[in-house]
């Protein structure tokens, strides 16, 4: 063997010369871009009600208003962040070997590609750092909020990193069901907010107008986090539901702060909707970019990451903006989908690794299964259909729920509160 020699003349490196026709490795191959009709699709559906509402049909006080709008933009730059450092991000999460096979296209070309996982990290950070750049640029230091903004910053970042985690490690099912209840703590402890709850009308002559609940109010707050964490979780598993889900539940939220704002004069009670809007716009137009990605034919999974994420933004979100019961009802579908899933999550009924519908290569048709997911039960009461149809009547399903959580608010109010 001949080894070659070292230049004697030190000098500029000479650049290897190129391999012939090097093959790029499919880790380096570039992932399918965004759909453009999604996002084209979203925005106009989300904007167009929102502007007029913000800035026509609500008779908001101008400071408040600057600081929603001026949220709005930053939200928006995360939004293009977050949809430039997708495909680079994807790169890397191949070149480690986190990646997943899609379930719902085993038998067919599709279900042989690696897919990278975990896509929820790019979402989680830049939404980290557009509400710290937020605070840093909109936030009086002197605020009475801060305290406990930045314990939900530290509650989210804490959920990333956990699901991240579970991403890399694949953490056991049990144990995955308490993280979020450490990760929501920083929130309670800082939680500065009444413990007390009103009680609706027709119980008044029982209980007197209202009980304060102390230590169990956090308790039921901390409960609400894991609900939450987990819920969205589990409601997963076809191309684009678990972002879906999030943007239109996130969607119901902005909706109703903003009604809040609108409707009320208190200072602090619209401070309180104001603060969750502060997250929430940030929330929603990081995970439209996800979306665009995970969108069937997904080229990303969102991870645990992601579904983590969601989950204790809502959560934190509820829990400041003082609404926990409306946030509940935003999540019917979630609930429900709890419900199904108890005896197996009981372990009463053996419960798989994914209790995923059975996908049928020839005719290219999604079949439900006994497993006790929402996901199932819908294939089961409207019969076969594409993933790509399943996931469009799942968020339908969601928007109803969300609309009906309106409504009931809308009767009930006067009678019940
Ligand atoms: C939860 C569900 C599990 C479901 C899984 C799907 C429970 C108790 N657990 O588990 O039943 O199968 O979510 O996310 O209800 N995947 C697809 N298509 C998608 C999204 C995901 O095929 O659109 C597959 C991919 O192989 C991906 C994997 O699911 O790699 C991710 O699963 P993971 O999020 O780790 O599952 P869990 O959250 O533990
Ligand atoms: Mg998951």
């Amino acid at each position: 063997m001949t080894v070659r020699k070292r230049a004697a003349v030190p000098g500029p490196a000479r650049p290897a010369p190129p391999e012939p026709n090097p093959t790029p490795k499919p880790e380096d191959q570039p992932i399918a871009g965004a759909k453009w009709g999604v996002i084209v699709g979203c925005w106009l559906a989300i904007a167009v009600p929102y502007i007029y509402a913000i800035l026509y049909h609500y008779k908001i006080e101008w400071e408040l208003k600057k600081s929603i709008l001026i949220n709005a933009v930053v939200s928006l730059l995360g939004f293009v962040l977050t949809l430039a450092l997708i495909p680079v991000a994807s790169k890397y999460v191949l070149r480690r070997n986190l990646f997943g096979y899609d379930i719902n296209k085993k038998g067919t070309p599709q279900g042989s590609v690696k897919v990278p996982e975990s896509l929820g990290i790019v979402v989680g950070i830049v939404f980290l750092v557009s509400a710290i750049l937020f605070q840093f640029a909109n936030i009086p230091a002197d605020s009475n909020w801060l305290v406990e903004y930045n314990a939900a910053l530290a509650s989210i970042c804490f959920m990333i990193l956990l699901g991240f985690v579970d991403d890399v490690l694949d953490i056991p099912w049990r144990v995955k069901l308490l993280l979020p209840s450490v990760a929501a703590l920083p929130l309670l402890m800082a939680y500065a907010g009444h413990t007390t709850i009103i009680i609706p009308k027709p119980l008044v002559q029982y209980f007197g107008e209202n009980i304060d609940l102390g230590w169990i109010y956090k308790l039921y707050m901390g409960l609400l986090a894991v609900f939450c964490t987990n819920a969205i979780n589990i409601h997963a598993g076809i191309n684009g539901l678990e972002v879906g889900q999030t943007v239109v539940i996130a969607c119901a939220i902005l909706a109703h702060n903003i009604m809040q704002i609108g409707g009320s004069k208190d200072p602090e009670y619209q401070q309180a909707h104001a603060f969750s809007i502060y997250l929430v716009q940030p929330l929603i137009a990081t995970s439209l970019a996800l979306f665009s990605f995970n969108w069937n034919p997904s080229s990303v999974f969102v991870g645990d990451t992601f579904t983590y994420f969601a989950g204790m933004t809502m959560a934190v979100v509820g829990i400041l903006g003082h609404f926990s019961e409306t946030l509940l009802i935003f999540f019917t579908p979630q609930v429900l989908n709890f419900l199904a899933s108890l005896p197996q999550l009981a372990g009463i009924i053996y419960c798989p690794r994914h209790r995923l519908p059975r996908f049928d290569p020839q005719s290219g048709l999604l079949t439900g299964t006994k497993d006790g997911t929402l996901v199932n039960i819908f294939l089961r009461l409207f019969g076969r259909r594409s993933e790509r149809s399943l996931c469009i009547l799942l968020l339908v399903f969601q928007g109803i729920c969300c609309c009906f959580c309106f409504y009931l608010r809308y009767i009930l109010t006067g009678w019940y509160k």
